[in-house]
């Protein structure tokens, strides 16, 4: 059988791709259904993108990659897709965009366009090999029990990362990547729960504050949320795409609280109590509590100096703590890193070396931020490849 195109995997980027596209088109999944990770997304309302998307928001080895594709499909063409199909959506916070309903609109959207545009979906379809074939490329695959070949003139690597392998993701991308000659960035799980020794936060789980976090590189204000193995939350997620083993984080746990004026007017009025219920009126009872034995909060107000006051909040707002590790690809939402930008065109994500040959997605090495991000990284790179098929 033979294919202009062939796109290897049906997710956020091969189904764009699909949709863009021109000529014979077939995509091949070994997936039961197309664009899983999309329909587990947000909470099953999928965060599509982010109003505010610009490429610092996202992590590569070379930074400039992403902006031709993202400047040519912006958050503003995807939107107005998504309206084209009447889905109504929402802004929750920090201009990222859900939909009201379910995600499974968003995947329905994404299977018509591709279907629109002439393209067919193997599911359940096993890819066993690939290789050249004259100019264009010849794949061997299992469907439904039968080794099929297929021939195509150009070949898309859309597989995405290694995270949630039990969802299927696998490293086919990489594979068939280096095996034509292109190379890999170092891969890494991102948007990660950070761990801790066993027990450290185990009282405090469940607990979520709104937090300042700093790494050696960068910071996020976001919520912070304590788990049983650890730290987790939109901030924490966010700062584990830029943090390495070993590195220690500071977390300010007073993040937007003036808590020294705060201390200050309270031991004016109510020096008796001591600085554990005077705290616990401004931050999380429990993480007050758990704070108390080493920051000495049993202690009554009306003895603190100022300079006492402000050693305290300066040890609130500069909590530092070294993960132990993260959860691994077992629960991160992304692979930071993947196939180098270096081989790839930015313009059409066509690999420089090999003529035919492109990768788009999550599997390249473009890594967005928590917040609608990747998703839009995937629509611009799989409009790119598209556009230029
Ligand atoms: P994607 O993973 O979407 O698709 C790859 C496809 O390839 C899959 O269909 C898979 O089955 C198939 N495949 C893999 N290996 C194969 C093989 N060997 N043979 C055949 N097929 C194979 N992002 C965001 O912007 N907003 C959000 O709300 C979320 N939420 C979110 C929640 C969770 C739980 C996760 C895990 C991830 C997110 N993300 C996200 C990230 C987002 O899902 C991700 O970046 C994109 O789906 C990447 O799109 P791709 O098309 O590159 O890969």
């Amino acid at each position: 059988m033979k294919f202009d195109t062939v796109i290897l995997g049906a997710g956020a980027a091969g189904l764009m791709c699909a949709a863009h596209a021109g000529g014979r088109t077939l995509l091949i999944d070994h997936a039961r259904k197309p664009g899983e990770k999309i329909r587990i997304s947000g909470g099953g309302r999928c965060n599509f993108t982010n109003l505010y998307t610009e490429p610092e928001n996202f992590l590569s080895t070379n930074p400039h990659f992403a902006k031709s594709a993202l400047a040519r499909y912006s958050q503003w063409d995807f939107i107005a897709l998504v309206e084209r199909h009447k889905i109504a959506w929402h802004e929750k916070s920090l201009g990222q965009l859900f939909c009201d309903g379910k995600s499974t609109q968003i995947v329905a959207m994404l299977v018509d366009e591709a279907h629109r545009a002439g393209a067919d979906i193997w599911l359940q379809t096993t890819i066993r090999e690939a290789a050249h074939c004259g100019a264009g490329f010849a794949l061997t695959v299992e469907r439904e029990g039968v080794t099929q070949r297929i021939e195509a003139n150009n070949l898309v690597l859309a597989t995405g990362g290694k995270s949630i392998p039990k969802m299927g993701a696998t490293g086919l991308a990489y594979d068939i990547a280096q095996q034509f000659g292109l190379s890999l960035t170092e891969t890494r799980p991102a948007l990660v729960p950070f761990t801790f020794p066993e027990g450290r936060f185990a009282a405090l789980s469940g607990v979520s504050l709104p937090v300042r976090v700093v790494s050696a590189r960068t910071s996020f204000e976001e919520a912070l949320l304590f788990t049983h193995r650890g730290l987790s939350g939109p901030a924490i997620l966010q700062i584990s795409s830029y943090w390495r083993e070993g590195e220690a984080i500071s977390v300010d746990l007073a993040s937007g609280l003036d808590l020294f004026a705060r201390l200050r007017a309270q031991r004016q009025r109510a020096g008796r109590r001591t600085l554990k219920t005077v705290l616990g009126q401004a931050m999380p009872t429990r993480l007050v509590d758990h704070l108390s034995a080493d920051l000495n909060l049993d202690a009554r107000l009306a003895d603190q100096s100022d300079k006492a006051l402000q050693s305290l909040c300066d040890a609130l707002s500069n909590w530092r703590l070294t993960p132990s590790g993260t959860e691994g690809y077992r629960t991160a939402e992304v692979t930071l890193g993947g196939i180098d930008t270096d081989g790839l065109s930015s313009a059409t994500m066509e690999a420089k070396t090999c003529p035919g040959l492109f990768a788009i997605g999550e599997a390249v090495d473009v890594t967005g931020w928590l917040g609608g991000y990747n998703f839009q990284w995937a629509w611009a790179s799989g409009h790119a490849a598209g556009q230029a098929i």
